[in-house]
């Protein structure tokens, strides 16, 4: 990771969101966490992991490191310690250890379910061998949930975010932040599916049907508790005892109405967007997408974020087409989200224009597609090592990190290899760092204000930023005239300059200073 920075550097990012490295039995890509305050021997050390703090300031790059409280590994000493302990101690208490019903205990003590599929509830075996009492796990069995009405598990983690505040890092990414408080009266829940399928990984999350689920969270007896923002009032005071600089965004897909509560003045300071992950390359859509964004946080004052992509998603080429369609609206959707203000989330790999990667069920690891039994592939194909030299797999990923590959790569990546891209004045890469650093500089694009034009237009999506800065989206498989004139700041596709002045290519955003 260290040797990878001055890449990052080159990109124009300001900082980094690792995702989990801590000691893991690695059931959920490291998000099982069975120490949350040591670095797992697979990738280093805390020594290794300051120096990558220290190198990553000096080249102006901040450190977002992952917390994930509503769980731990079914190996962390606490889960070892209940499974040891009696019904009602102290050691389960940390946890949600629940008798079960049916005449013997033989079924579940209610009807929630796991997001990766199957029930949210395992039975244990007592010391004595016997079937016992059953704990909560909204993820993967080995990911026991954490019971966020103690207080030992409450100050536990403000020791994490202490622990890692004083080694330097500037920030947090939140992992199911909408997760941790529940009611603790544990009642059934009149859809369990709705309730749990909302955020489950399988079910298409830009279908009505994931909306009006996500919808049916507010609130709910898992998800979204007004009470879980006390949590984050008691880690904005610590954050903020360490200087008005470090920051937490939290990982909560909520309606636009529950999103300013993670993102008030004295709870958490970002909140991710995840419209993009899911938006189709429509006009329409993307305008009324765009203003709830915006207008969802901006009551508070917190900045509205996009992302594309991210480790739980298809890859954005993927999701929006075959082939070369699919990589052209990619682009063209990264200059329109890159022209809004806020903050953009890249996730690895999406700079490259990657798409996802057909991995063979051999190889597969996401506990996604254990839970359903293969019917569910799960987010192994947007995961696998980035391509850095050469012409075929591992594409230099090996001997410049001397590691492992942890799922294969493709034969065809010789192109978007990260040597072959630095040098091609037309790479996604170059796109982006084009991009990203005319949104840094511009004044246009540093303003606050999104003013949408032509509004009624089915096929093009255009805004302005500050005085001269206009931004034109065709989201149609046709040319069309750019309905504004002036000077192309940058085209994420083709462009000409007709009779009648410029005009933009099918699938291809333009930022314009008229
Ligand atoms: C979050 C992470 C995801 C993980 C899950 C359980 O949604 O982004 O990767 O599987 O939490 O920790």
């Amino acid at each position: 990771m260290i040797e990878g920075l001055p890449y990052l550097a080159s990109l124009g990012v300001d900082a980094i969101w690792l995702s989990p490295f801590y000691p893991s039995p690695q059931h959920d890509s490291g998000y099982d966490v069975s120490d949350p305050r040591a670095v797992d021997p697979m990738f280093g050390t805390i020594e290794d992991f300051a120096e990558l703090v220290d190198q990553a300031h000096e080249r102006g790059l901040r450190v977002i490191v992952d917390i994930v409280p509503n769980h731990v590994s079914a190996s962390h000493p606490w889960f070892l310690d209940a499974l040891d302990a009696a019904p009602g101690s102290v050691e389960r208490r940390r946890f949600h250890f629940l008798d079960g019903r049916g005449e013997n205990g033989e079924l579940p003590p209610n009807n929630w379910e796991s997001i990766f599929g199957g029930a949210a509830w395992t039975r244990v075996k007592e010391a004595n061998g016997t079937w016992g009492q059953w704990y909560l796990h909204l993820f993967d069995s080995t990911q026991p949930d954490l019971n966020w009405e103690n207080d030992e598990v409450r100050a536990d983690a403000l020791n994490t975010l202490k622990f890692w505040l004083d080694l330097g890092v500037d920030g947090f990414r939140v992992d199911v932040a909408l997760g941790l408080a529940k009611d603790t009266t544990y009642p059934d829940l009149i859809d369990p599916i709705g309730m749990s399928q909302s955020l489950r990984f399988d079910l298409d999350p830009g279908s009505q049907e994931a909306i009006d689920r996500r919808a049916g969270l507010a609130n709910s007896a898992l998800f979204d508790r007004d009470e879980v923002q006390d949590i984050y009032r008691e880690w904005r005071k610590l954050l903020d005892s360490y200087g008005n600089d470090k920051m937490a965004v939290v990982e909560a897909w909520v309606p636009p109405e529950r999103a300013s509560k993670y993102v008030a003045r004295d709870t958490l300071h970002q909140i991710f967007g995840f419209d993009f992950l899911v938006v189709p390359w429509r006009a329409p859509v993307m305008r009324t997408v765009i203003e709830h964004a915006i207008k969802a946080v901006a009551q508070v004052g917190a900045p509205p974020t996009w992302a594309l992509s991210n480790h739980d998603s298809p890859r954005v080429v993927t999701r929006l087409g075959d082939g070369d369609s699919g990589l052209a609206r990619a682009r063209a959707l990264a200059l329109v989200a890159h022209a809004l203000p806020g903050s953009i989330y890249v996730y690895q790999g999406e700079e490259l224009g990657l798409s996802d990667v057909e991995i063979p069920d051999s190889a597969r690891q996401d506990p996604v597609w254990f839970r359903s039994a293969g019917q569910q592939k799960g987010r192994d194909g947007g995961r696998v090592p980035l391509p850095w030299f050469g012409t075929e797999p591992p594409y230099g990923f090996t001997e410049r990190f001397d590691a492992t590959l942890w799922l294969p790569q493709p034969q065809g990546w010789g192109g978007s290899t990260i040597e072959a891209e630095d040098i091609d004045p037309f790479s996604t890469l170059n796109l982006y760092r084009t991009s990203l650093a005319l949104r840094r500089s511009h004044p246009g694009l540093a303003s606050g204000d999104v003013v949408f034009l032509d509004t009624d237009n089915p096929d093009v999506l255009s805004f302005q930023r500050g005085a001269d800065v206009v931004v034109v989206a065709n989201t149609s498989d046709r040319w069309i005239a750019a309905p504004t004139v002036g000077m192309v700041l940058l085209a994420s596709g083709p462009i000409e300059t007709g009779e009648t002045g410029l005009m933009i290519g099918p699938d291809t955003t333009v930022w314009l200073q008229t």
